[in-house]
């Protein structure tokens, strides 16, 4: 009869995720086997050696099927790390992702710069699981954190996860989070604006592997034709939110970089900002 060790099952479900033609295949199934034993991942390294018990290896089992015939792993086992930060997630949010992260730290170097005034207004547009506000709150220097981060989503279960979020992160005194379309429901004026809106276009949508297209929100991913319909709706309504002088960041496409850094004809210090991999990823604007 076959043991069923940690190294055997990590070895048997390395090989079955590679014929599946899935990205990282050994770290997948580490996360996957930890989340099972309810241990840290780290720990499947001093266990080498153990057996799961059979309520272990059932739970094991039903999450190697479920994500080799696609299930994001981060929604089975209902966390993800960024900015090495955890946060819950569901099918509700978008499984933050790590080119997000250059988006929060260019935030924070900018929050830097108000280290001397009195603490900066942020706004978050389309906080979705909330993983930039809270690594945001989590990591703004201390002189700048009176002011709570207003952080907004249109779908209140993304809301909802947000504030676990929060609250899971220690500050939850420091963000308030709302439901609304855009700045519907914001009246303040902000000295720095970020988002991660959708902007994904209908034929790039069409062409999105499996993984997303079928478990990650499309209101999350899918802003329309061309892809930049939300985050220009966004801009119109930007000016009357962000204070003269104010930042703002968004989050884009190499695909329509160009066109989202055209909304901003005008102001101040327009400039596209590229990602590790040498993509165009994120608009940075100043208001005059
Ligand atoms: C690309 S996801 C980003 C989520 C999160 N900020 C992140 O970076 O992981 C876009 C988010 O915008 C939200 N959203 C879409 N349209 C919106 C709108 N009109 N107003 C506010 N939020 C919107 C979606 O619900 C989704 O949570």
């Amino acid at each position: 009869m076959e043991i069923w060790t940690v190294k055997h099952l990590l070895e048997w479900t390395t090989d079955f995720f590679k014929k599946k033609g899935i990205e990282m295949p050994r770290l997948d199934a580490e996360i996957l086997l930890s989340a099972a034993m309810k241990i840290k991942r780290i720990e499947l390294y001093t266990n080498f050696a153990a057996e799961p018990t059979e309520t272990q290896r059932s739970l094991f089992r039903e999450f190697v099927k479920r994500h080799g015939m696609g299930e994001p792993v981060a929604y089975l086992v209902g966390f993800k790390e960024f900015y090495s930060i955890t946060f819950n997630v569901d099918r509700n949010v978008l499984i933050p992702r790590p080119e997000t992260e250059l988006l929060v730290l260019e935030t924070l170097d900018i929050l830097k710069t108000f280290a001397n005034d009195l603490s900066p207004a942020v706004c978050d547009v389309g906080t979705g699981s909330g993983a930039i506000a809270v690594a945001i709150a989590k990591n703004r220097p201390q002189s700048v954190k009176q002011t709570p981060i207003i952080a907004v989503d249109i779908s209140l279960e993304a809301i909802r996860i947000a504030e676990s979020n929060a609250v899971l992160n220690g500050v939850e005194n420091q963000i308030e989070f709302r439901c609304s379309d855009l700045f519907a429901e914001v009246r303040e004026t902000f000295d720095v604006v970020v988002c991660n809106l959708p902007y994904v276009s209908r034929s790039e949508y069409e062409t999105l592997p499996n993984h997303i297209k079928d478990f990650e929100p499309q209101l999350a991913l899918l802003a329309g034709v061309t892809g930049t319909e939300v985050i220009e709706r966004f801009t119109v309504q930007l000016s009357e939110r962000l204070k003269t002088g104010g930042y703002v960041l968004l989050e884009c496409s190499p695909m329509i970089a160009q066109s989202v850094a055209a909304f901003f004809t005008g102001w101040n210090t327009v400039r596209i900002i590229k990602d590790n991999a040498g993509n165009q990823r994120l608009v940075l604007a100043v208001k005059n």
